[in-house]
């Protein structure tokens, strides 16, 4: 059995006679002995392997590239070399599978825009060896997080009728013949689909996941999320996944309280349980990092609400290249500016214009804003958006009658405020935000495996 790299190195002296299996990093060899570095992915750090020329492959060893595939046995010792505490005297060296020179990662250093050329081979680097062992257990923390607040984990479907936040940003699902579908009065009849209605992939698990708060006081969804939204920025992709809590029996400010909690639950796990990875980002993403991060999870967030926001907004005298007037959204250049300097950490934007807001929203007495909640942080913007909802009944369908939205294949939706509705909220965590919060890394398609974005889908 192979023992992890991280494993060795925290048991040290311990565990002297080894044996592990990764990738070579770098290698420098001369007539007498030759260094291999070698990283299985477990830690940010590798181990320095020496071999010496006593080793009957050692002419083999010495020819190998990076990128190689090894099978190393030997002993643990202290290395006599700075920049590492240890080091391992090689007893044996199997070579698994061999690279040759034309593999894609020989210099130490690439730009982020190549390595997303080579997805498949780029969590063998250093960064992204970090930001995917951090997603991974932030992934984890999240559950445990909900777990330990007792919420209950709901999976809510992908495929479904229902357009959530109706954008019209959704994915068609679809098994009609492209090329000729059969036609209705001029239009795709999708009655002879195979769910037999119009189908997409899902933008969010809200609705589904309101119906099950109604029956289980406090839940969350974490899954995948698709919108087809033309939109190219460092914050979007068309796939991405989201956690979205729901409470039963709560209003606005306890939405924001579960937030705030949430949120600095996650920055102190990462910076506690994913110090490597942090003190690597820290030391080559982001100097600070791990001092922003530590404010956060000690820090109250800052409450505004939207109104007293587009005020300051216009006050501050900032040039913005999108108009700042009360009634329209947010763009990132002024909820960076808000979050960044108006207020220098994390804050809630409270009650926004109904008009701005999906159908959901919980319509506030001034018969102007909604019940809504952005939480804006700095150097990404919004990172979560939430509501409380509109449980009366009549309200929410005056509301949908307003917009233009059709009550029938929502009926179900409706249902829920017929019997025993009652005040309920929940929001969402862009998962892909958090990351490249917590890690620093400023493009969305640099915190995910393999990127889906407008005429991306390759890997
Ligand atoms: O603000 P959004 O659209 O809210 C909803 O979907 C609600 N149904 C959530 C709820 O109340 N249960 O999206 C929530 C979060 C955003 O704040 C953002 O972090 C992330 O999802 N997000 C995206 N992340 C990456 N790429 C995109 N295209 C995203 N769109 C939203
Ligand atoms: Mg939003």
């Amino acid at each position: 059995m192979r023992t992890r790299i991280k494993e060795i190195l925290e048991r040290g002296a311990k565990s002297a006679p080894c044996s592990f299996s990764g990738w070579v990093r770098s290698v420098r060899a001369s007539k007498e002995i030759c260094f291999i570095v070698l990283n299985d992915g477990s830690t940010i750090d590798g181990i320095q392997v020496v071999a010496e020329s006593g080793l009957p492959n050692f002419t083999d060893i010495c020819r190998i590239g990076t990128g190689t595939a090894l099978t190393v046995a030997g002993t643990l010792v202290e290395s006599p070399a700075s920049g590492q505490k240890w080091e391992l005297a090689a007893g044996s060296i199997e070579i698994i599978g061999g690279a040759d020179a034309a593999f894609p990662l020989q210099k130490k250093r690439h730009s982020f825009e190549y390595l997303r050329t080579i997805a498949h081979l780029r969590p063998r680097t250093n960064t992204f060896g970090a930001v995917f062992r951090l997603r991974s257990r932030l992934a984890q923390a999240i559950h445990r997080f909900f777990s330990e607040e007792s919420f209950l984990y709901v999976h809510t479907p992908i495929i479904t009728a229902s357009d959530c936040e109706g954008a019209g940003e959704l994915f068609r699902v679809s098994t009609l013949d492209a090329a000729e579908p059969p036609m209705l009065e001029g239009q795709p009849d999708f009655s002879q689909d195979f769910f037999g209605q119009k189908t997409g992939l899902t933008v969010s698990g809200q609705l589904e996941g309101e119906l099950f708060a109604l029956a289980f006081g406090d839940i969350y969804t974490f899954g995948p999320t698709f919108r087809a939204e033309n939109s190219n920025t460092a914050r979007h992709a068309s796939e991405f996944w989201m956690i979205e809590p729901e409470m039963a029996f709560a209003n606005l400010a306890d939405d924001a309280d579960l937030a705030e909690k949430f949120v600095r639950y996650l920055c102190r796990f990462a910076l506690d349980e994913c110090a490597d990875d942090m003190a690597f980002f820290d030391k080559h993403i982001e100097n600070g990092l791990i001092e922003r991060i530590g404010k956060v999870a000690d820090a109250d967030f800052a409450r505004m609400e939207y109104t007293e926001a587009i005020d300051r907004l216009q006050k501050s005298g900032a040039a913005f290249a999108y108009p700042v007037e009360w009634g329209l959204d947010l763009q990132t250049e002024h909820e960076r500016y808000i979050t960044e300097q108006i207020v220098g950490g994390p804050v809630f934007i409270l009650n926004y214009p109904k008009d701005i807001k999906a159908f959901y929203m919980r319509q506030n007495d001034d018969g102007r804003t909604v019940a809504a909640m952005d939480l804006l942080v700095p150097k990404i913007g919004e990172i979560i958006g939430g509501s409380q909802r509109e449980e009366r009944l009549d309200r929410l369908e005056s509301r949908m009658v307003e917009l233009g939205i059709t009550q029938e294949p929502l009926w179900w939706y409706l249902d829920s405020r017929r019997w025993g509705s009652c005040p309920h909220a929940g929001f969402g965590l862009g998962f892909e935000r958090l990351v490249m919060y917590l890690s620093g890394m400023e493009n969305i398609r640099d915190v995910i495996p393999f990127p889906r974005t407008p005429r991306h889908c390759e890997f």
